[in-house]
């Protein structure tokens, strides 16, 4: 394994820990729906989400991790509820997530739409945790609430109508549709993956200090390397390996979705990602320490196989 692979590793290792530290216990008379809950955050992958919100963290010198912790748990439990749910057999109908069996197939789709319900919930139960750490409790500082607060009103907007769920919306939609347009493609992609890589950028930078101007950068950086992610995704559900990518592929095709590669082809798609990367790691490099891992991590996310 190269360096940069060992480094990946390492960081979602610790990410996994951060965000297994909270899941809900397994008990009560709803402990069946708790079970479906972690089933489908503990089957792995990649954790993109909360290394990338960790990283911003950090390069805007972020101290308090305690802050930053609860708030890494819970992006990537909404992205999990975003899998569960977008795998029902009323969405994209797919058996296979992350290496296992999807959350309806082993639970039932009764159980795995309350495990994504469970989740979505649970995930701000978890991020209003962070207005109780130590910090909050010791000092008065508005500042820092407000930081805390801002960060909750991305984290919630760009999961919702206005982000991840409009995007699914408009995906639902194009289905089957011969007529879609390259706007609206767009905007499948910038709602459905790239808003929840905005606000786990964003909210990192936020907690630690960031300023409005560096924010609006990174949300920008990181709209383009949700689309170009979305389109490598795309193209991986043609050209990938089911057993590398832990998930079916032609489930595009088997959907007739509108994808950048039905609207271009393979060459053009990957040229496309290849340009939005680059478009994003030139906005990224302004920040100090951006090139210790940050943009590696960029480049290794739109050239992944997985
Ligand atoms: C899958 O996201 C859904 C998309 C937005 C393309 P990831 O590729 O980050 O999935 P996991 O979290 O590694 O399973
Ligand atoms: C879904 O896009 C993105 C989500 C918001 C879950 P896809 O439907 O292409 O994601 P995969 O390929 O199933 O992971
Ligand atoms: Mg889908
Ligand atoms: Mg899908
Ligand atoms: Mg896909």
């Amino acid at each position: 394994m190269s360096d940069f692979d060992n480094l990946l590793d390492k960081k979602a290792q610790e990410a996994e820990e951060i965000i297994k530290s909270f899941l809900p216990a397994v008990e009560g008379y709803q402990k069946k729906v708790i079970e479906a809950m972690n089933y489908s955050v503990m089957a792995g992958g990649k954790r993109i989400r909360p290394v990338l919100m960790m990283e911003m963290f950090r390069i805007f010198g972020g101290t308090s991790e305690d802050t930053v912790k609860p708030f890494m748990a819970a992006i990537e439990m909404i992205h999990t509820y975003s899998l569960v749910h977008d795998d029902l057999p009323a969405m994209d109908n797919d058996e296979y997530r992350r290496g296992r069996k999807t959350t309806h197939v082993v639970y039932g789709p009764g159980m795995a739409t309350l495990a994504g319900d469970g989740l979505l919930n649970y995930a701000f139960e978890t991020a209003i945790r962070s207005f109780l750490s130590k910090e909050s409790l010791t000092e008065f500082d508005g500042v820092i609430k407000d930081r805390k607060a801002m960060a909750l009103k991305i984290l919630a907007e760009k999961a919702g109508i206005y982000g991840m769920v409009g995007g699914q919306c408009a995906d639902i939609e194009a289905e089957g549709k011969q007529s879609s347009t390259e706007d609206e493609l767009i905007f499948i992609h910038e709602n459905k993956t790239a808003a929840m890589l905005e606000s786990s950028m964003m909210i990192g930078a936020l907690l630690a200090g960031a300023d409005s101007a560096d924010i609006q950068n990174i949300e920008q950086a990181a709209r383009k390397i949700g689309v170009a992610f979305q389109i490598q995704d795309d193209v991986l559900d043609v050209i990938g390996d089911e057993a590398q990518l832990g998930k079916p592929i032609g489930s595009d095709e088997k959907n007739e979705k509108t994808t950048y590669v039905t609207l271009h082809g393979i060459e053009d798609s990957k040229n496309e990602v290849q340009k939005l990367s680059n478009e994003a790691i030139s906005i990224l490099a302004e920040f100090d320490g951006a090139q210790d891992f940050l943009i590696p991590l960029v480049k290794w996310m739109i050239s992944r196989n997985k």
